[in-house]
């Protein structure tokens, strides 16, 4: 038997406020979270969903720092993007705080401090690296080195960034400050640590005993935390940008961010229910659940938990359904790299097409594995799905009365045998839809309110109410009545997924309200009440709509490249002698041709000055052949002939390679004769 609650809380990952938010947020954490609450409160349940900014930690100083403003000034700037465009995406939250709040900092403080108070924290000193010039202690995203795995000389305290491989600033090579350069020192500094390990025997029984039904992702990455041991972990950082460590002596010391940020749940729910707030948090009968991305599943299982046991007065999560990732064309999405489709532009660019990204992202999203969005994808399902099937029966059923009933749900007469098998097909759908939901499956959850749309399609198809319009319009009023009651079915069933196009399909049909009870049912609409002129649901989108994101992001992709470029280094020092081995020429080009078969060849005719000869160069991607008759080259007149498809190559044609991996012909900047050498 699954346990009854009374109220439900359902907290989504609080987002950095370093920049804006993506479709990979949205389909790991936002859109699930929204269509689950939106059912709860449909069935009328007690349910509330919290968010907020996170807007403490290093990445957020560091951007401040280097765009010369201070860290308030960024968290001020991307808290007001994200959260206007979550309400622009209808993300219903009951509230979107931020961690900067005066009620967040207080909260953290005290929990902080009644934590220490009941000795729960250990003290350790530790060495850590200090930046003497700019008199302070340098997290570890504040310095920068070599990689010992790849040997980027980019790489910080705590990951490189080029090969993926976790750090700590001890293992770089020739480690520097980000913030002045200057090789830093390491120095003695106090910590206060949460011994994970005097919680884990408690925290194995919650989780591994007592939460075999999580998602099998979730489970197993706790049961391998668990399993490898956990060890003290320090909860304050020598910063000048948090929540201050409450405790004398802990100067120019504050909270880590994963210390106070997800106490932010708890402060964010005191700011929406001040009075009431304890009911969410401390009553058994509450369910609370975490609605994060994989990356976070330690913090919420493992970490957080640990804390709310050691405070002794809250609720552990019921449930915590961490998504995989979504990637972008098959790339991972990454701020730095700007390789993601942002919230904020694609409401500008797809105005009203909320529902369509709500759709695909759930659609598609990553719930058992990591997935892919694509433009090709988005299109096809906003025009093959939602277009085609919900929208085009919609459009037909209340484009029918209108024609035949003046607008007017028509009274339905007896039910024919095909009729009865139709509505059998429909009568589970709410306990079936519902279960989906209420276990995070929301990609089968969504399948299921399709498929609603794809029997109403299937009806009229068979039915053919058009053709019976001359000879029986007491069988066209029962098929168009019980076509309008699946269109009420689908604007129910789809308000949880799709709450814009469900409004106005609500408006078309005069229902004022979706209520979840009526799921299943075929007497929602009553006879003789009148419907509005029909609207479109949904518009195709055109390929070349599609095509321009597709270009958008084949320029960022350049520009990565081209930011990325660090020359080769210089090779090891060679003698006068060994150039001279190299005989280089200048020859002029009288033909150039595609090789036949082989995308990547040109084959040349040039004059040498010594008679003549062929050679087969690789950059057709980079020139069309005629643009390179007439033109004067330098080739390598001594190169060992080898064959190329078949072609003798007496020689090589030399190119520069520009960021992009494009090669450009090189050739004399003066007039010379073929066959003069190159010195
Ligand atoms: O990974 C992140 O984006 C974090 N800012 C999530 C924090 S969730 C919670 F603990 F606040
Ligand atoms: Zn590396």
């Amino acid at each position: 038997m699954e346990k009854k609650f009374a109220r439900t809380l359902v907290t989504t990952a609080l987002p950095y406020a370093n920049g804006p938010v993506h479709i990979g947020h949205l389909a790991g954490v936002y859109v699930p979270a929204d269509i689950y609450t939106r059912y709860l409160r449909m069935k009328g349940e007690d349910v509330i969903m919290i968010g907020g900014s996170d807007e403490h930690g290093v990445p957020i100083t560091l951007k401040a720092r280097a765009e010369g403003v201070s860290p308030q000034d960024i968290v001020d700037r991307y808290h007001g993007i994200i959260k206007k465009s979550f309400e622009e995406l209808g993300i219903s939250f009951d509230i979107y705080s931020r961690t900067t709040s005066k009620i967040h900092c207080q909260t953290a403080s005290d929990f902080f401090r009644r934590l220490y108070d009941k000795g729960e924290f250990i003290e350790k000193t530790s060495m850590q690296y200090y930046d003497e010039e700019a008199k302070q202690f340098l997290a570890d995203r504040y310095i920068v080195g070599t990689c010992p795995h790849c040997g980027y000389d980019h790489a910080y305290g705590d990951q490189c960034e080029k090969c993926g491989t976790s750090l700590s600033a001890n293992d770089l090579i020739d480690p520097h400050s980000a913030i002045t350069g200057s090789k830093p020192v390491k120095k003695e500094t106090k910590h206060w640590y949460l011994p994970l390990d005097k919680w884990e025997p408690a925290l194995r029984k919650w989780i591994l005993e007592g939460h075999r039904e999580w998602k099998p992702n979730v489970y197993g990455q706790c049961k391998s935390w668990l399993d490898l041991g956990l060890q003290p972990r320090a909860v304050s950082r020598d910063l000048d940008w948090g929540v201050p460590v409450p405790v004398e002596g802990a100067e120019g010391k504050v909270l880590y961010v994963w210390f106070d940020a997800p106490i932010g749940y708890i402060s964010n729910t005191k700011e929406l229910l001040p009075d009431r707030w304890e009911e969410y948090w401390k009553r058994d009968d509450t369910r609370i659940i975490n609605f994060i991305g994989k990356d976070n599943i330690v913090f919420h299982c493992i970490v957080f938990p640990a804390m709310l046991m050691a405070d002794g007065g809250y609720q552990l999560p019921e449930n915590v359904p961490a998504n995989e990732f979504l990637n972008l064309e098959g790339d991972k999405i990454s701020t730095s790299r700007n390789w993601a489709v942002w919230l904020h532009e694609y409401l500008e660019e797809f105005p009203g097409k909320q529902d369509v990204l709500r759709y695909v992202l759930t659609a598609n999203a990553p719930e058992t594995k990591d997935n892919d969005f694509t433009w090709r994808d988005f299109q096809a399902r906003n025009n093959n799905e939602l277009v085609a099937i919900f929208g085009n029966f919609v459009n037909r059923s209340i484009v029918l009365t209108c024609k035949y009933f003046g607008g007017t749900v028509p009274e339905r007469g007896e039910l024919t045998e095909y009729d009865r098998q139709t509505l059998d097909e429909f009568k589970d759908v709410k306990e079936t839809l519902g279960n989906n939901i209420e276990h995070f499956r929301f990609r089968d959850a969504l399948r299921d309110a399709m498929n609603l749309a794809r029997i109403g399609n299937k009806y009229l198809a068979d039915t053919e109410p058009w053709k019976l319009a001359k000879t029986d319009m007491n069988r066209v009023a029962t098929i168009l009545n019980v076509a309008l009651q699946i269109t009420a079915n689908l604007a129910i069933a789809f308000e949880p997924f799709l709450p814009f196009s469900s409004e106005k399909l609500r408006k078309m049909i005069n229902m004022p309200e979706a209520n979840w009870n009526k799921l299943g049912s075929i007497d929602i609409l009553a006879a003789g009440s009148a419907l509005e002129k029909p609207e479109l649901l949904f518009e195709k989108i055109e390929d070349a709509v599609i095509e321009a994101q597709m270009q958008k992001l084949e320029c960022i992709k350049q520009e990565n490249i081209i930011k990325n470029f660090r020359p080769e280094p210089v090779a090891p020092s060679v003698q006068i002698d060994d150039f001279g081995k190299l005989d280089i020429r200048v020859g002029k080009v009288l033909d150039c041709q595609k090789v036949p078969k082989a995308d990547k060849l040109l084959q040349f005719k040039i004059d040498d000055g010594l008679g003549g000869r062929t050679i087969v160069s690789g950059i057709a991607k980079y020139y069309a052949p005629e643009d390179l008759v007439g033109k004067e080259v330098c080739f390598i007149a001594n190169l060992e002939p080898r064959k190329l498809k078949g072609i003798v190559s007496q020689g090589m044609i030399l190119s520069a390679e520009d960021a992009g991996g494009r090669l450009v012909v090189i050739g004399p900047q003066g007039e010379v004769k073929p066959g003069c050498q190159v010195k």
